[in-house]
Parts: structure tokens; sequence; C-alpha cells
């Protein structure tokens, strides 16, 4: 492929949506577009040469009402591999302490010509609502416990990256699926792309009701283990839960942290991977998510491509629309 900037230009005609809100009501054709112009990213910026100015003029903004580590940076730094200016929001230091609602928040930042807005928020359906209000282009970053799309993305991107094909694989996401938005974001893609999908954790964290969403559910992970091609073991979100969901975080790791034992248990060419942030010795022991099977630095690296491609995405699609509205009805004629 080409490192001109000039003649990359993947996909740009497939993706209609201004915004990117979650992986469930994404077409199969919209989620491999998306896969495939981050995996163009990735190989385009992957050399001496990591800048793409193809966001030049344009602006993007980070809305973050919750704590963030990897998501946060790496919107940041996909926006300004592209060329956009970024500003960045905090909630705490912001004027929502003086009683100034989120959608007049969001308004004011809009109104300095931002034209995409990146947000995530404890609150699900918080992005959605933000969508309806907004002239600019959305993506979700994380809202509550429902879905978090670019996290959804990264991990199958790397599963694809590193397995070729995603169809036919047994894929286990284990350990706290009842707060996690990253687990639903998983599900919704990776059964559209084929894969069998194995919720595993303790019954108070996996209800029998995620069979409704076509997955498995388990509550031993040494008896799926062997099965498995993929592990993707997720953090227990305390921050979430109002009663602990077990009697001790020694018992949980006892039960489900992915240990160089099972290891010894699993496929020779299984997969470790972890949404992060990771707790050490509670989901995983530092031997397995730094041992030869973790791929777990691998999401965060190709979560940067999956960041540019939705922005360049949604910032591409949100300029169509702005044109047919600027043109009239008789263009589309
Ligand atoms: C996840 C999140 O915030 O939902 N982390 C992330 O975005 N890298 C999962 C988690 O916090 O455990």
């Amino acid at each position: 492929m080409s490192r001109d900037s000039a003649e990359f230009m993947p996909h740009p005609d497939t993706w209609t949506r201004r915004d990117l809100l979650d992986l469930e009501s994404l077409t199969l054709d919209e989620l491999t577009t998306l896969l495939d112009t981050a995996f163009a990213f990735k190989q385009a910026t992957d050399g001496c040469r990591r800048k793409l100015p193809l966001l030049e003029g344009k602006t993007t903004s980070n809305l973050f009402f919750e704590n963030s580590t990897r998501t946060r940076t790496s919107f940041g730094l996909a926006a300004k591999r592209l060329g956009a200016d970024t500003v960045d929001f905090t909630a705490s230091s912001s004027s929502l302490s003086k009683g100034e609602t989120f959608i007049d928040t969001a308004k004011n930042i809009e109104a300095m010509n931002v034209d995409v807005m990146v947000m995530r928020h404890h609150t699900p359906g918080a992005p959605h609502l933000l969508a309806d209000h907004v002239d600019c282009a959305v993506v979700n970053a994380g809202d509550g416990t429902h879905e978090h799309p670019t996290q959804g993305l990264l991990d199958i991107m790397t599963i694809r990256e590193t397995r070729g094909e995603v169809r036919g694989l047994t894929v286990a996401l284990v350990g706290d699926i009842a707060h996690s938005r990253t687990a639903r974001s998983n599900i919704w893609g990776l059964r559209k792309l084929g894969a069998h999908v194995i919720v595993c954790g303790p019954s108070t964290l996996v209800s029998r009701g995620w069979e409704e969403f076509g997955v498995e559910v388990a509550y031993s992970l040494d008896s799926i283990l062997p099965r498995c091609d993929v592990l993707n073991l997720l953090r227990i979100q305390f921050e979430r839960q109002y009663t602990r969901p077990f009697p001790s975080v020694r018992e949980y790791a006892l039960l489900y942290a992915m240990n160089a034992d099972r290891m010894a248990r699993a496929k020779k060419d299984i997969l470790i991977m972890a949404p992060g942030p990771i707790n050490r010795g509670v989901e995983i022991t530092p031997d397995v998510a730094d041992g030869p099977h973790s791929v777990i630095l691998n999401q965060v690296t190709n979560g940067l491509a999956v960041r540019m491609a939705a922005l360049w995405l949604v910032a591409g699609a949100r300029d169509k629309l702005r044109q047919s509205i600027c043109r009239g009805p008789a263009a589309h004629g």
C-alpha cells in the first residue's frame, strides 16, 4: 500500500453513518469497513511515517465524564495522527459542577466548530442522547455498562490480525459480564463475524439471560478452557457494583484467574487478551499477562488504528450530510 496520504483512501463511500454509537446496530458491511480501514491505517502509519493528515482543518473534542487512560489518550493521538486539532474536556474541572447540563456543555463546545465529539459517560445511552442534540459526529467511548464500540473493534481487529479469520473461533469473555460494556460490544461484533462466544464467570455476574444473545453461558473456566481459541479477561468492575458479587477476590482468582497452571491445559495457540486496566493476580497472573500468548499491548496499538478509522469515517459522513443539506433536495434527484 502506498504511504502517500493523497492516494490513501480506503472505502470512503461505503460508510454513511454520522455517528459510531454501538456495534449492535452496525451491518456486517459497516463492521468490515471499520476493521479494513483500521488495518489500512495501521499499515500506512506503521513505519517511520506516523502522520496521515486526512483530517487537517477538522477539530475533534474528547468529552470524558468518567476516568480513562487508554481510550482517551488513544482518541487524542488518533486525531493528531490524522492532522486534526483536538480539545480535551474533563467533567470534574468544568461548568457541570456549576449546574450546567451535559447537553448545554456539549452544545457550547460544538459552537466552537467541533466536527467530531468523542464521549464517555457513566449513563447508558448518553452518547445517543447527545447525537440527537448536536450536528457534529458523535463517537461513543463507553456509556455505562452498555457499549464500548471502539474497544470491541480493537479486540476483534487483534483477533483477526493474529488468527486471520474470526469465523469459527471460540472466544470466551471471562469475568464481570454484568457490568462490562466491552463484553456487550464484543458479543455483537464477534457474533456478526461468525465466532462462537462464551460468557464465563460467577453466576452473580453472568446470568443465563445472555443465552438470548446467541452466546453460550458457562460458570466453570476449567471446563471450557480446552475449547477456547481466545480468552478476553475482563476486569471485576467494583466501581459499578452495589453488593459484593463473590466472597473474596482470592476465591475469584482461584476459579477464574488465568495462570500458568491453566495455560498448561489450554490450546497451544490460545490468545490472551484484556481490555485493561488489568488487575494482576485477580483476572490474570503477571506471567500470563506478560507471556508469549498475551496480545494485550497489541490491542492498545490496534486501538489507535481503530480510532483513526472511526474518526475519519464519521467525519467524512458528516461532511457528506452537510453538503447534501446545503445543496438542498434538488441535488438528490
Ligand atoms: C474498559 C472500560 O473502560 O470499559 N477499559 C477500557 O476502555 N480500556 C474496561 C474496564 O474499565 O475494565
